[in-house]
């Protein structure tokens, strides 16, 4: 009788575990890779005190490495327009600054509201989409995503395709994608992460080109992504 109760207590300790909405969503999503379950998982994750910590953490000593890296990325002509996908609450605002129009494109609305004060305090000529890749409709000459594909947002031909078509005819797209086989160094498994070569795989037939870069992580350790340029 003991061993039945400790076996019911057991079974049901791990499908409670199993069937918490947000495990359950990370299963599915796991399978399915699906973009519309991916980005219900993401508004749930950017509430309002997440909103927060991310804007505190922004200005964390280990973004330094980042922001210096992504600004050898950027154009120096002042008359180009760049978006923002999933740009949190603004972290590379201050290198973005120079352009002529930011388009600063979140799911949460708590994190567009912080990255719009950072935005008016460096006097940017910006406007916000509060909402996922189909929502852009103007056509810009830099897309510009940390932190999204790979983690958020599936990276898939779909994806590709889209970004692709927002560019201008001499734009630029440059994004990360979360990798998972950088040298062991994962702290973190992501459910959409992929290897270099799928997302080169992905990239066929667009003219681009790819580094995978171990970032410093808030996690403690080394985080890998895979960048990728993609020029139209
Ligand atoms: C890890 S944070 C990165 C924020 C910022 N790019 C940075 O590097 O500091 C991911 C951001 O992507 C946004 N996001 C996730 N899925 C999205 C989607 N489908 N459409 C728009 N934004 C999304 C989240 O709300 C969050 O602000």
């Amino acid at each position: 009788m003991k061993y039945i109760k400790k076996l019911i207590g057991f079974t049901y300790y791990k499908l409670k575990k199993i069937f918490k909405p947000s495990n359950l969503l990370y299963i599915i999503i796991s399978k399915t890779k699906s973009k519309f379950l991916s980005t219900i998982r993401a508004k749930k994750i950017y509430g309002i005190e997440t909103a927060k910590q991310l804007a505190i953490d922004d200005n964390l000593e280990i973004y330094e490495f980042h922001k210096s890296y992504f600004e050898k990325f950027l154009p120096s002509n002042k008359n180009l327009t760049l978006l923002d996908f999933g740009c949190g609450t603004g972290r590379y605002l201050e290198l973005q600054k120079l352009y002529k129009k930011i388009y600063l494109v979140d799911i949460s609305k708590y994190n567009l509201k912080i990255a719009s004060e950072v935005a008016d305090k460096l006097e940017i000529n910006f406007e916000t989409i509060k909402g996922s890749l189909n929502s852009i409709k103007s056509k810009i000459d830099i897309f510009f995503c940390v932190g999204v594909f790979g983690q958020q947002y599936p990276f898939n031909k779909n994806t590709v395709n889209k970004i692709y078509s927002v560019l201008q005819p001499t734009g630029k797209a440059i994004f990360t994608v979360k990798s998972i086989d950088y040298k062991n160094q994962e702290v973190y498994k992501e459910v959409l992460a992929l290897d270099e070569s799928s997302i080169q795989n992905i990239l066929k037939g667009f003219n681009f080109s790819t580094e995978q870069v171990s970032f410093p992580s808030i996690r403690g350790e080394k985080e890998s992504f895979v960048v990728v340029e993609l020029n139209k």
